[in-house]
């Protein structure tokens, strides 16, 4: 059994509950310094394929490059989802082309980072923020810069949790890619 057939299952249950979660997704790595970093990401389908949506500027980028662990939750279905991926880079015209999409704030913010700077780099306030961001040059007609980027989320480990159970004991299985075959196992919840 595929879990991913089981996550997209659950995830349009979620969509159906009108869930404010199910378009979303935590995504974490180990930075230099050992220390687990996460963050809130939409989680987007691309060709039937998990993906993030990311910037090539922030330090996350080349901590993702190989791997990342994906956590969601869905409070209408009562589902966790806990996943370990392998990852790699969505093909550039299919970033580009859904760049467009974005609405013009994040677009702005993406010539920012190519022009002022980086994404998670600090800078002296949120008035020379704001000020800087009126210096942006975006091109003309718009394109995405090159640091808009997209990373497809291959599971190689997938551990589903659902509260749901009429007697009050979770369900916990794992899921484990091994020489292309999913095994199943249950886990203590
Ligand atoms: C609801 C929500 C959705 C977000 N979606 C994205 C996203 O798709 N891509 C992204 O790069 N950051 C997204 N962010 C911002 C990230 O959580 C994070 O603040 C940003 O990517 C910088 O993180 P970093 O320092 O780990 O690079 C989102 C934040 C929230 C709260």
């Amino acid at each position: 059994m595929d879990p991913l057939n089981l996550f997209n299952a659950d995830r349009q249950r979620a969509r159906d509950a009108e869930d404010p979660m199910a378009h979303l997704c935590t995504v974490a790595n180990v930075d230099d310094l050992g220390r687990a970093q996460m963050r809130t990401l939409v989680l987007r389908d691309v060709d039937g394929q998990l993906a993030v949506f990311v910037n090539a500027t922030s330090p996350k980028w080349t901590h993702l490059q190989t791997h990342a662990t994906l956590q969601t939750y869905w409070p209408s279905v009562q589902v966790q989802y806990r996943m370990q991926v392998s990852t790699a880079a969505v093909a550039q015209t299919t970033v580009h082309e859904s760049w467009h999409l974005r609405p013009d704030a994040p677009k702005k913010m993406d010539w920012f980072y190519e022009q002022h700077a980086h994404q998670s780099s600090q800078i002296g306030s949120r008035d020379a923020l704001l000020a800087q961001l009126e210096e942006v040059v975006p091109p003309e007609p718009m394109q995405a810069p090159d640091n808009a980027r997209g990373l497809l989320l291959h599971p190689v480990e997938v551990e589903r949790l659902d509260l749901t159970q009429a007697n009050g004991v979770h369900d916990r299985q794992r899921f484990k890619l091994v020489d292309a075959q999913w095994q199943v196992d249950t886990l203590v919840p």
